[in-house]
């Protein structure tokens, strides 16, 4: 396209102003539509619609392409760390030693909640949700740190890493405390990872010395889920930032958009259908005919993506990692094996060919979860762990934006036209 656009709308010819991205994808800009024609477009699920200019991650669902500020998902996953990655994506630049230590001090020197925040767990009842406690912690964490409300630019990095340590100590708080057993403090000795796998499984009187294999597996993991573009969840943060609410409230906002099963709570889905499958001594290939002819609106979780129309990048770094966790563990693990077998029989099925469903990052992640000991309902709280760097960069954005302003979508009305109020005794 050549900058601009025609559109004829009633015999009458406008023309648009098109933007073209580093990576060639093209928007027609139609910030001047209405003023020129009375018209607005409509995309309900915003399939077709572009809500920002980013310069955080590209994805080429086509492709299955997926770089986190011009860098591959699959180097990043070989070469990098969460937290390395975390800095890139909040900064735009791989970080020097000098700046990682420095980012690293600061998550360290946040990690631990304010102690008031520890009777707030209190009133939650054993069987919340720990998304639900999360979402609610966040916020309230807030309240502690009362320059964050206005924050000023300098305040950022403070907020942006107080943020990302806590997330961490909050999981783990709500999961010992599901658990009945008592909160185990963070260890300024411990990398962000292990620090986080310390205060899920040590005890009062015994530290819980994770494996290797098992640290790594899951820092994997967070780096894997660290961003994804104008997601459900990231899109829901930048809407509460653009009104200027705070880091915490719009991460909070981000917590409860992904908590739904056809988002992040996808990968508890997942298990859970992996569960019924097995339960019923079904190989599968019985829920995928349930699937298949929409019984009961039935759905192969862990399968399809919006822009994915092809295989989720991040889905087959999951795979191999989850052959060699559980092979290093000595888990061998049912489920995985009815994952394999779905994945196989629906690669081929015209059904899911035909729709172009391939497996999401969702599909493999929480088999890898399970097999480190993490319980299925905290499955989705990590994905959030992992998705808190990408939802701090893109407030980042938003903030930085000089020409941001608050999002306020349009509507098509549908509903009853002008009418007289009636009197109670005519409407009996
Ligand atoms: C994540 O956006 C992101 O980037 C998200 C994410 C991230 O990192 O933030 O990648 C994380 O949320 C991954 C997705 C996790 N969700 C699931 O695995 C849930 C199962 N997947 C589906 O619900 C679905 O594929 C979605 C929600 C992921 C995408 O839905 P769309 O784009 O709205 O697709 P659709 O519902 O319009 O489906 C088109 C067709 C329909 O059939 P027909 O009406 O044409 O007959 O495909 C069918 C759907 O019924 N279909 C499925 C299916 N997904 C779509 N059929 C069976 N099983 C599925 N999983």
């Amino acid at each position: 396209m050549n900058g601009t656009v025609e559109l004829i709308i009633d015999g009458k010819p406008i023309t648009l102003p098109t933007v073209v991205g580093t990576e060639g994808e093209v928007g027609i800009d139609i910030a001047t539509l209405r003023s020129k024609t009375g018209a607005i477009t409509l995309d309900p699920a915003y399939g077709n619609t572009g809500a920002c200019k980013s310069a955080i991650t590209f994805i080429d669902g086509e492709k299955g392409v997926l770089q986190y500020r011009g860098y591959d998902i699959a180097e990043l996953a070989q070469k990098s760390t969460f937290i390395e990655t975390a800095y890139l994506l909040i900064y735009g630049e791989l970080p020097t030693s000098a700046q990682l230590n420095e980012f690293s001090g600061l998550l360290t020197a946040n990690e631990m909640l304010h102690e008031g925040m520890r009777h707030h767990f209190e009133g939650f009842p054993p069987t919340a949700h720990p998304m639900a406690i999360l979402s609610s912690m966040i916020n309230a964490a807030s309240s502690y740190h009362p320059n964050l409300i206005h924050a000023r630019e300098e305040h950022f990095p403070f907020h942006a890493a107080r943020l990302i340590s806590q997330v961490r100590t909050i999981a783990a708080f709500s999961y010992r405390k599901a658990q009945g057993l008592p909160s185990i403090y963070p260890k300024t000795t411990l990398k962000y990872t292990a620090n986080f796998l310390h205060m899920m499984f040590s005890h009062p009187g015994e530290d819980c010395e994770p494996k290797p294999e098992v640290v790594k597996a899951l820092d994997l993991i967070f780096l894997l889920h660290a961003d994804h573009e104008q997601n459900c969840s990231t899109s829901t943060v930048r809407m509460v930032a653009s009104s200027r609410a705070n880091l915490f409230a719009s991460a909070s906002a981000g917590v409860c958009a992904l908590w739904g099963p056809l988002h992040g709570g996808a990968n508890q889905a997942v298990l859970e259908m992996l569960e019924e499958i097995h339960k019923e001594g079904d190989d599968g290939t019985k829920f995928l005919t349930a699937v298949k002819n929409k019984t009961g609106n039935r759905k192969l979780m862990g399968f399809g993506h919006r822009v994915y129309k092809n295989f989720d990048p991040r889905a087959v770094i999951i795979k191999e990692q989850c052959d060699k966790v559980l092979a290093q563990l000595h888990v061998s693990d049912p489920l995985l094996d009815i994952a394999k077998k779905l994945e196989e029989i629906a690669l081929h099925d015209e059904y899911f060919v035909s729709r172009r469903l391939y497996p999401n990052v969702d599909f493999y992640s929480g088999i890898i979860m399970r097999a480190i000991g993490i319980p299925m309902d905290m499955f989705t709280v990590l994905f959030a762990i992992g998705r808190m760097p990408g939802w701090i960069a893109n407030f980042k954005e938003v903030m930085d934006d000089p020409e941001s302003r608050i999002s306020r979508p349009r509507q098509i009305y549908t509903g009853a036209t002008l009418r007289t109020y009636k009197p109670l005794a005519e409407r009996d």
